[in-house]
């Protein structure tokens, strides 16, 4: 149990940030990575869809046997918090719950930032843990096209400053001094987004502070590789087209998305979500 993979899983390419971040800091463990880029991009989907594409995928991690489950996608994670860790024996690691954490003991005047996709900011999820604390004020801004820069291999051009200026003014004006970055694409856009808030918010990333929880949790559940385990990073994608994701990843991450299997998810039933 203890060498088999742990199962990362996103919307598309976006999530290898969190896989970067986790081997970054567990290089001796083994990594499945899915990216559901036949369905991507979950950010402008109504949630409900959301919530079933990415049970489907979890559940396709699971019967390839991962020791553990990482939702990097803040989209789906928002639209089942509570759902995967009642469904799965692995368990579950999400992108919200570490992120809200982090903001909360950053966080020196109170006024906490959130950006992030339609679908994540329109859930209330990290308003909702952030605001269980009365003494914080949280000011949420979706940032749609912030993913399509980057999927388009552009972070550094002058429309994206200017469109972080644009997205970015309310938060600057509420004064936030912490501000998180609730998707998975953002970490790429860092340099804009920083410079726009200027140099004293802090930036809370998802991807390192998911990958910190994936250490806390592995170690507390001894569920660690053990001293001869030999990683093997395997990573598949459910679109019709392997090329995409590799031209993408290289783009972004560099050389180390080589091969990419293409997989199909069954189709799973759920019954409608409660109002
Ligand atoms: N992975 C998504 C997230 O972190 C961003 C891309 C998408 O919309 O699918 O919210």
């Amino acid at each position: 149990m203890n060498d088999a993979p742990i199962g990362i899983f996103d919307s598309g390419v976006g999530g290898l940030t969190v896989a970067r971040a986790v081997s970054a800091q567990l290089p001796r463990e083994s990594i499945l990575y899915i990216g559901d880029t036949a369905r991507s991009p979950y950010g402008p989907k109504p949630i409900a869809d959301v919530r079933r594409y990415a049970l489907e995928i979890l559940d396709t991690l699971v019967e390839q046997g991962v020791k553990m489950l990482v939702i990097a996608c803040n989209t789906a994670s928002a639209a089942m918090l509570r759902d995967a860790r009642e469904r799965y024996d692995v368990p579950v690691v999400e992108v919200i719950g570490p992120a809200v954490r982090t903001a909360m003991s950053t966080t020196r005047n109170g006024r906490i930032g959130v950006i992030g996709t339609d679908g994540t900011i329109g859930s209330g999820a990290y308003q909702d843990m952030l605001e269980v604390n009365a003494r914080l004020e949280v000011f949420a801004r979706a940032c749609p096209a912030f993913v399509d820069f980057v999927e388009a291999g552009e972070t550094d051009t002058p429309r994206v400053l200017a469109t972080a200026e644009e997205y970015l003014a309310p938060l600057r004006h509420a004064g936030v001094d912490t501000l998180v970055l609730g998707c998975t694409h953002y970490p790429f856009l860092e340099g804009a987004i920083s410079y726009v808030m200027g140099e004293g918010v802090s930036l809370v990333s998802s991807d390192t502070e998911t990958a910190k929880d994936v250490y806390r949790q592995l170690v507390s559940r001894d569920l660690l590789a053990g001293p001869d385990a030999v990683p093997r990073h395997v990573y598949e994608a459910t679109g019709a087209s392997a090329d995409d994701f590799v031209r993408l990843a290289h783009r972004l991450m560099g050389r180390e998305v080589r091969d990419v299997r293409l997989v199909q998810t069954g189709a799973i039933d759920l019954p409608a979500p409660r109002a």
